[in-house]
Protein backbone atom coordinates (compact mmCIF):
# COMPACT_ATOMS: atom_id res chain seq x y z
CA UNK A 1 0.00 0.00 0.00
CA UNK A 2 1.49 3.51 -1.30
CA UNK A 3 1.13 6.12 1.20
CA UNK A 4 0.06 9.75 0.92
CA UNK A 5 2.83 12.02 0.21
CA UNK A 6 1.15 14.54 2.84
CA UNK A 7 1.80 10.97 5.11
CA UNK A 8 5.46 11.04 4.17
CA UNK A 9 6.31 14.23 5.21
CA UNK A 10 3.99 13.77 8.80
CA UNK A 11 5.54 10.49 8.88
CA UNK A 12 9.08 11.88 8.15
CA UNK A 13 9.31 14.98 9.81
CA UNK A 14 6.39 14.50 12.32
CA UNK A 15 5.18 17.83 14.34
CA UNK A 16 4.90 18.29 18.35
CA UNK A 17 6.48 14.71 19.12
CA UNK A 18 7.00 14.87 23.11
CA UNK A 19 5.25 15.59 26.07
CA UNK A 20 4.49 17.96 28.76
CA UNK A 21 3.93 17.28 32.51
CA UNK A 22 1.30 15.13 33.18
CA UNK A 23 0.66 17.24 36.30
CA UNK A 24 0.41 20.62 34.78
CA UNK A 25 -2.65 21.89 35.47
CA UNK A 26 -3.10 23.78 32.05
CA UNK A 27 -2.23 20.47 30.55
CA UNK A 28 -5.08 17.88 29.30
CA UNK A 29 -3.96 14.04 28.70
CA UNK A 30 -5.58 11.57 26.12
CA UNK A 31 -4.59 8.67 25.71
CA UNK A 32 -6.28 5.68 23.20
CA UNK A 33 -5.79 2.58 21.65
CA UNK A 34 -7.14 1.31 18.47
CA UNK A 35 -8.48 -2.50 19.58
CA UNK A 36 -8.15 -3.26 15.58
CA UNK A 37 -4.31 -3.35 15.34
CA UNK A 38 -3.25 -2.90 19.18
CA UNK A 39 -1.69 0.82 18.53
CA UNK A 40 -1.73 3.83 21.08
CA UNK A 41 -1.80 7.39 20.46
CA UNK A 42 -1.42 10.02 23.48
CA UNK A 43 -2.27 13.42 22.71
CA UNK A 44 -2.12 16.52 25.13
CA UNK A 45 -2.98 20.05 25.04
CA UNK A 46 -2.10 22.68 27.00
CA UNK A 47 -4.52 25.63 27.80
CA UNK A 48 -4.18 28.95 28.16
CA UNK A 49 -6.77 29.61 31.11
CA UNK A 50 -7.12 33.09 30.17
CA UNK A 51 -8.31 32.88 26.55
CA UNK A 52 -9.61 29.45 26.71
CA UNK A 53 -7.91 28.77 23.97
CA UNK A 54 -5.10 25.41 23.11
CA UNK A 55 -1.74 26.89 22.94
CA UNK A 56 0.45 23.74 22.22
CA UNK A 57 0.02 20.15 21.67
CA UNK A 58 1.61 17.39 21.72
CA UNK A 59 1.57 13.83 20.78
CA UNK A 60 3.85 10.11 21.54
CA UNK A 61 2.34 7.16 19.04
CA UNK A 62 3.32 3.65 18.82
CA UNK A 63 1.73 2.94 15.77
CA UNK A 64 1.70 3.22 11.93
CA UNK A 65 2.46 5.94 9.62
CA UNK A 66 -0.83 6.72 9.50
CA UNK A 67 -1.40 6.68 12.96
CA UNK A 68 1.77 9.16 13.37
CA UNK A 69 0.58 11.43 10.61
CA UNK A 70 -2.51 11.62 11.65
CA UNK A 71 -1.59 12.49 14.93
CA UNK A 72 1.18 14.82 14.22
CA UNK A 73 -2.02 16.97 11.97
CA UNK A 74 -4.12 16.98 14.60
CA UNK A 75 -1.20 18.73 16.63
CA UNK A 76 -1.12 21.40 14.26
CA UNK A 77 -4.85 21.47 13.94
CA UNK A 78 -6.15 22.27 17.19
CA UNK A 79 -3.49 25.00 18.18
CA UNK A 80 -5.26 28.49 18.34
CA UNK A 81 -8.24 26.55 18.96
CA UNK A 82 -10.92 26.68 21.60
CA UNK A 83 -11.93 23.21 22.90
CA UNK A 84 -15.34 23.51 21.23
CA UNK A 85 -13.84 23.93 18.27
CA UNK A 86 -11.05 20.73 18.70
CA UNK A 87 -14.09 18.57 19.54
CA UNK A 88 -15.35 19.47 16.16
CA UNK A 89 -12.55 18.03 14.51
CA UNK A 90 -13.49 14.69 12.78
CA UNK A 91 -11.22 11.26 11.58
CA UNK A 92 -13.24 12.36 8.10
CA UNK A 93 -11.05 15.37 7.83
CA UNK A 94 -7.70 13.80 8.80
CA UNK A 95 -8.59 10.88 6.63
CA UNK A 96 -9.06 13.43 3.23
CA UNK A 97 -6.31 15.68 4.40
CA UNK A 98 -3.81 12.47 4.28
CA UNK A 99 -5.73 10.53 1.74
CA UNK A 100 -5.66 7.31 3.93
CA UNK A 101 -7.31 4.45 2.25
CA UNK A 102 -10.31 2.92 3.55
CA UNK A 103 -8.32 0.47 5.50
CA UNK A 104 -6.49 3.22 7.71
CA UNK A 105 -9.33 5.44 8.25
CA UNK A 106 -9.30 3.55 11.81
CA UNK A 107 -5.75 4.92 12.33
CA UNK A 108 -7.72 8.43 12.23
CA UNK A 109 -10.45 8.06 14.12
CA UNK A 110 -7.94 7.06 17.10
CA UNK A 111 -6.36 10.51 16.61
CA UNK A 112 -9.95 11.84 16.56
CA UNK A 113 -10.77 9.80 19.79
CA UNK A 114 -7.49 11.41 21.30
CA UNK A 115 -8.44 14.83 21.44
CA UNK A 116 -11.51 14.19 22.69
CA UNK A 117 -9.97 12.03 25.23
CA UNK A 118 -7.37 15.02 25.77
CA UNK A 119 -10.32 17.39 26.11
CA UNK A 120 -12.33 15.44 28.44
CA UNK A 121 -9.61 15.02 30.59
CA UNK A 122 -8.42 18.88 30.90
CA UNK A 123 -12.13 19.50 31.52
CA UNK A 124 -12.30 17.12 34.46
CA UNK A 125 -9.09 17.83 35.78
CA UNK A 126 -10.50 21.59 36.05
CA UNK A 127 -13.59 20.88 37.53
CA UNK A 128 -15.81 21.41 34.68
CA UNK A 129 -17.05 18.49 34.09
CA UNK A 130 -19.34 16.64 32.96
CA UNK A 131 -22.59 16.83 33.78
CA UNK A 132 -23.16 14.84 37.13
CA UNK A 133 -27.01 13.82 37.54
CA UNK A 134 -28.43 16.45 40.33
CA UNK A 135 -29.09 14.08 43.77
CA UNK A 136 -31.59 15.60 45.91
CA UNK A 137 -31.63 14.91 49.24
CA UNK A 138 -34.54 12.19 50.19
CA UNK A 139 -37.47 13.19 52.15
CA UNK A 140 -37.07 12.45 55.66
FE1 LIG B 1 -3.80 0.78 13.54
FE2 LIG B 1 -2.80 2.53 11.94
S1 LIG B 1 -2.85 0.40 11.59
S2 LIG B 1 -3.50 2.86 13.94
Amino acid sequence: MAYSDKVIDHYENPRNVGAFQADDEDVGTGMVGAPACGDVMKLQIRVNPATGLIEDAKFKTYGCGSAIASSSLVTEWVKGKTLDQALDIKNTSIAEELALPPVKIHCSILAEDAIKAAVADYRQRRGEAIEQPVCSPAAA
